[in-house]
């Protein structure tokens, strides 16, 4: 079984040899740019480490797969970043305000064709698994991302409703990295599907650790700007959980609707909405259910009959991403 800082190499030289297309420089730097200003890498490394339960072989069979999750992952930031008119990625200007907004939509439009190309290097007795897996987990994301969008506009999300939104736009990707890591290393169909069950958990703890983080984190060591939720009234899992508990709801909703047009208002408005959330002690609320869902991810492959080790590759990988402070 692969070790895990053999994967992290593997997952650090994954793009060190692959030569995007440079002309023309417009649509294809933005690309390079965004893979180049790194990131966590997480939806390759839980693949690779996925697919070290079945496999140790290494090679493009499972490499380029690897790869096209986080080009596709990369691509949805790119989106992303215009819808949420962020200015900051990874510590970096975002490639809208780097470029335009017209850039930004075009090289992603490209990555996400450059991903396809990379699941078509599927080994050819799982490739129309894979790419049905990928199609139908791509599709899930865009349709979380407009119930993101749209929940800007309303006043108060039931929980239920938000969980369902964040298992869009952000858990199915990681579900999707690890199954189609098992899927390639040759696991079974209740191995594949407990690996996805896996993946869906830990995103659904990493979206409500981002959302906790993008309030409270430190924004040199997070890479985006602190309050960026707050300002584009997202409905994130602060919000949710401070709306069921509040005894005031009237004044946390005044808050919320504070104008933010101006630096100072925006400053304004986060100090407010943050100091209900801490009155609300939604902060460790948002912790402990950050540890209720890595847990279920953990339930998830208890039973599958794994080797203590492996079992411990997954809790550890688990214990990673719930530690994250960026
Ligand atoms: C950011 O994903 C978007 C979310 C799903 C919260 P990551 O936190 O994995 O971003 P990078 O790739 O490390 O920058
Ligand atoms: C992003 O959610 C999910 C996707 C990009 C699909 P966020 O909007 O919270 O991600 P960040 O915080 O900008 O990374
Ligand atoms: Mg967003
Ligand atoms: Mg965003
Ligand atoms: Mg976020």
């Amino acid at each position: 079984m692969l070790k895990e800082p053999e994967i992290n190499e593997i997952v650090g030289r994954l793009f060190d040899e692959i030569e995007f297309t440079r002309e023309p420089a417009g649509l294809y730097d933005p690309l390079r740019y965004m893979i180049e200003i790194g990131g966590k890498r997480i939806r390759p490394r839980l693949c690779l480490t996925a697919y070290s339960l079945f496999s140790d072989r290494i090679d493009e069979g499972i490499l380029a797969p690897a790869s096209a999750l986080e080009v596709f992952h990369s691509f949805t930031l790119m989106h992303d970043d215009i819808m949420d008119r962020s200015p900051l990625r990874r510590g970096m200007p975002t490639v809208w305000k780097k470029w335009n907004e017209d850039t930004a939509i075009l090289s992603g439009d490209v990555m996400l064709i450059d991903a396809y190309k990379r699941i078509a290097k599927a080994p050819g007795a799982v490739l129309n698994r894979t790419l049905e897996l990928f199609s139908r987990t791509a599709a899930q994301v865009c349709d979380g991302q407009q119930y993101d969008m749209d929940f800007e506009s309303v006043q108060e999300v039931p929980m239920e409703d938000y969980n369902k939104m964040i298992g869009l736009k952000t858990a199915v990707l990681l579900a999707c990295s690890a199954e189609m890591g098992a899927l390639i290393g040759g696991a079974s169909e209740a191995e594949c599907a407990a690996l996805y069950n896996y993946g869906y958990g830990l995103g659904m703890a990493f979206q409500v650790a981002d959302d906790y983080l993008d309030a409270f984190g430190d924004e040199k060591v997070f890479g985006k700007p602190i309050g960026g939720d707050i300002v584009n009234c997202k409905k994130s899992w602060l919000t949710v959980r401070t709306l069921e508990k509040t005894a005031d709801k009237a004044a946390f909703l005044a808050a919320f609707a504070l104008p933010a047009d101006t630096p100072e208002q925006k400053a304004a408005k986060i100090a407010a909405v943050k100091e209900i959330y801490l009155q609300c002690g939604v902060d460790r609320d948002a912790k402990e259910e950050i540890v209720r869902f890595t847990d279920q991810a953990l339930d998830s492959v208890s039973e599958l009959g794994f080797s203590p080790l492996k079992l411990e590759v997954l809790r550890r990988f688990a214990e990673r991403l719930v530690g994250r402070a960026k």
